[in-house]
């Protein structure tokens, strides 16, 4: 049923208006053909719209049903013996230095085939749609070869086909140096990230192109040739910068106009403003924040100073992040990174659709795809305050109740 009037309910649009949440009180949604068609105060519905068939919502909250715009949901095996490493001292980096972290996940992505990469994502993805998700951003990067990195751009696109969520996809090539490859950095770039985004691009696996900027990774100069490439493709561009150092990622991300820059802890004043200048979303990641114990906090001053649109999201990796609840990353923005409730809830809505670059999804409002949640909760901010409990009474995907 995609037609319907959502009433009896406190809407948040996410729209920024004078109420905080964009909260309508006393408020209803109309849904035609999927697509939200108006959105008010049940008294000033427009008479046609009492024809639609209604829907109670008992007094509950709607919200944008929510968008993890940072994954690599998509990925073999698992790292928990990393995690038990860490408790005993080791860091990430010298971790990642001794051949394991990102290497050791590519080892075990190489072996799995693309049926096995999808059944193994699948809970992850379900435990993300049972709070509400509609959206997920899934990247590739732990292939570090042609073929496995097409793999996982399958795998991810097929998730789409069979559940209600739409994927879009990243391509991450330039994740890690695989310690099996005879060559420099660089030749890497050239030989077997760059042929395999065009190959992805080929076969339609791409929606656009991400990076990890960082000293175990790569340098902002190698990364620009990616980004020459993708936008000679004609795809928009992401980077995974300044998380572990600052290393220059965010002003390069910037200046390709890129959708996104991610982490962002070790991001400096000048970084904030090119990334103010260009639109470039702040994609902050409080779980690999909280998993690695860092205790860089990103600078979230700042990007208020300079109005740069703040997202969050889980970054479900199996390293640095296994996380597959973006309640608790709200959570955990809140109290970590000191974001408020409503800056939380419009980086998991408003500005996760813009990182993901879907001018059509993340608010309540006419000509916005229907993808809408119904909260047993009577504040927005009570989804952020609670810890481990998940208050999702119904989740409409392009209108569709599932
Ligand atoms: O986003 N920062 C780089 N990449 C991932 C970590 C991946 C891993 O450790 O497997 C991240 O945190
Ligand atoms: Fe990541």
């Amino acid at each position: 049923m995609l037609n319907r009037v959502l009433h009896n309910a406190t809407v948040a649009t996410c729209i920024t208006g004078s109420e905080p949440y964009g909260l309508i009180h006393n408020g209803a949604v109309a849904v035609k053909e999927g697509l939200i068609v108006w959105c008010g105060a049940v008294d000033s519905m427009p008479d046609e719209l009492t024809a639609l068939p209604m829907h109670d919502c008992e007094g509950g909250l709607l919200t944008p049903s929510f968008i993890d715009c940072h994954t690599h949901i998509v990925h073999g095996g698992h790292r928990a013996g990393e995690f038990e490493q860490r408790l005993h001292g080791a860091t990430y980096a010298e971790i990642s230095a001794a051949g394991g972290g990102i290497v050791s996940t590519m080892s075990a992505t190489r072996a799995a085939s693309v049926e096995s990469l999808v059944a193994t994502a699948l809970p992850r993805v379900e435990s993300l749609l049972a709070e509400g998700v509609s959206v997920i951003e899934i990247k590739s990067g732990y292939g570090l070869d042609i073929d496995t990195e097409l793999n996982m751009l399958r795998a991810a696109r097929k998730i789409q086909s069979l559940r209600p969520v739409t994927v879009k996809t990243s391509f991450l090539g330039a994740h890690a140096l695989p310690t099996d490859y005879n060559g420099s950095k660089d030749s890497y770039i050239d030989e077997i990230c760059i042929p395999a985004l065009e190959k992805a691009h080929q076969e339609n696996l791409v929606d656009a192109v991400d990076g990890f900027c960082e000293s175990i990774a790569f340098t902002p100069d190698q990364l620009e040739r990616v980004f020459i490439k993708a936008h000679a493709l004609g795809l928009p561009v992401k980077l995974h910068a300044e998380q572990l150092s600052l290393s220059g990622g965010a002003t390069l991300a910037a200046g390709y106009n890129a959708l996104s820059a991610d982490h962002l802890e070790y991001l400096d004043e000048d970084g904030v403003r090119a990334m103010a200048k260009s639109g470039t979303v702040a994609v902050l990641l409080p779980g690999a924040f909280y998993t690695l114990r860092e205790t860089q906090h990103p600078p979230v001053e700042m990007m208020r100073k300079h109005a740069v649109a703040i997202a969050i999201a889980t970054d479900c990796n199996p390293g640095s992040s296994p996380l597959t609840s973006l309640l608790l990353t709200m959570n955990m923005a809140c109290t970590l990174f000191r974001l408020t409730p409503e800056e939380a809830l419009t980086g998991i809505t408003r500005n996760a659709a813009r990182a993901l670059g879907l001018p059509d999804r993340g608010t309540i409002s006419p000509g916005m795809i229907a993808d809408i949640s119904l909260w047993n909760v009577s504040h927005p901010s009570e989804l952020c305050y609670r810890i481990g409990f998940n208050p999702l009474s119904q989740r409409f995907h392009s209108g569709a109740e599932l």
